[in-house]
């Protein structure tokens, strides 16, 4: 009998198929990133029960009670946007083929069609309508009528150096059962992993059997460290200070959409889908600028039952090196003040590494920081 959590709304979605005969299909969808990582997704079935882009008595379900029609919880709308022109040229049942830069990734089964209202998307799934907000700039600029359908993933896009890290849900729901690893936590980053980050995992590793280190690498921010340069540092991490027994390293494909509390649930059901039993949530997971409370993504999780989300989330506070107690800690566990606290911002660490500067060894290890320090300034040069 399995111990891994069945995938969310009870089976793993396939809809891969490599030999899916589209030659005859003459009409083409350009998809931007975000919806090419998507696409690959439902393909995959990491976003299980999902088997295509949403219609809209969903998409309006999402957005206004993070639930699909049916009930089944689910927190960010997965949609597929085109020009108001281009959809006057649609028709009800059609295939159209997924494409991008003259690849075929897929093939949709058009349900219908409509006009989502994004000032009201941007307000219950990101709390703001800015613009500065990288979510919410992307929700505005990728196009005003939503398709919908079902969806085949024809083909993978390219990985290049994730290659041999990008495992899909079945592959690691296998891997789990092989390691007999009966419960999981996942891990999820779009950043370098610095100390917090380390303390919190292996604090979280101390109950359970194993750690999925799962880093975003699909879409991020221009000023978020870039995935391949994250990987190396992630592997020299993992190499060094990591017991091989324990960990599995696996990338998560997705485009980061900074919504926050809603993306920490839509990241806790992905790892569902992997087969993770538990699944961290830190500091301001998801998080961007001052637009969401540093606990609210932990707090959102009450809205729901444990038996309903099929995860348990493990929450912890916000992490640092304090001076005084010679390690790791949190307000919950170190009585000292602020000045004896090792803490920098994202901002201030990516300013430090374009410059070559090494951040304190109490704040990252120096293993990470030289890898990052030379891909970054790799990536200047080119
Ligand atoms: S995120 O956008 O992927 O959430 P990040 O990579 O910084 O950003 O965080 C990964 C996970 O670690 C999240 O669950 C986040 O809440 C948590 N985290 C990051 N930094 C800290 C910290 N100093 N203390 C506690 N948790 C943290």
């Amino acid at each position: 009998m399995s111990h891994l959590p069945n995938p969310h709304g009870g089976e793993l979605v396939q809809a891969y198929n490599p030999s899916f005969e589209f030659s005859s299909i003459q009409k083409e969808i350009e998809i931007d990133s975000i919806a090419l990582s998507d696409l690959e997704l439902i393909g995959v079935g990491l976003f299980s029960p999902l088997k295509g882009f949403l219609g809209q008595k969903d998409y309006e379900s999402v957005v206004t009670s993070m639930r699909l029609e049916n009930g089944t919880i689910w927190s960010i709308p997965v949609t597929l946007p085109v020009s108001s022109s281009y959809a006057e040229t649609l028709t009800k049942g059609e295939q159209i083929k997924l494409v991008q830069d003259g690849t075929v990734y897929g093939v949709i089964e058009v349900s219908e069609w409509f006009t989502p209202d994004l000032k009201k998307e941007a307000q219950e799934v990101y709390k703001t309508e800015d613009l500065a907000h990288p979510g919410v700039k992307r929700l505005f600029e990728r196009g005003e009528v939503y398709v919908a359908g079902d969806v085949v993933l024809v083909k993978h896009p390219e990985k290049g150096v994730f290659d041999d890290v990008w495992l899909k849900p079945k592959e690691t729901r296998a891997l789990f059962e092989e390691k007999g690893w009966k419960t999981i936590v996942g891990f999820q980053t779009r950043n370098p992993i610095h100390r917090a980050h380390e303390y919190i995992q292996k604090a979280a590793l101390e109950t359970v059997d194993g750690l999925f280190v799962n880093p975003l690498v699909g879409e991020t921010k221009s000023d978020d460290i870039s995935a391949d340069i994250r990987l190396k540092s992630y592997k020299v991490l993992l190499d060094n200070y990591y017991p091989k027994k324990r960990v599995q390293l696996g990338v998560y494909p997705a485009a980061m959409r900074y919504a926050g509390p809603r993306e920490a649930i839509f990241h806790a059901i992905a790892r569902k889908n992997f087969g993770c039993t538990h699944f961290i949530v830190g500091r301001d997971h998801a998080g961007v600028g001052d637009y969401y409370g540093t606990y609210d993504a932990q707090y959102i999780f009450s809205e729901f039952t444990e038996e309903e989300l099929g995860i348990k989330p493990l929450f912890f506070e916000h992490s640092f090196y304090c001076l005084k107690c010679e390690g790791m800690a949190s307000d919950k566990t170190c009585p000292h003040s602020k000045e004896d606290r090792v803490i920098l911002s994202g901002t201030k660490v990516r300013e430090m590494l374009r410059a070559g500067e090494l951040p304190p060894a109490e704040f990252s290890r120096k293993e990470v920081v030289e890898v990052l320090i030379e891909g970054m300034k790799q990536e200047a040069t080119i």
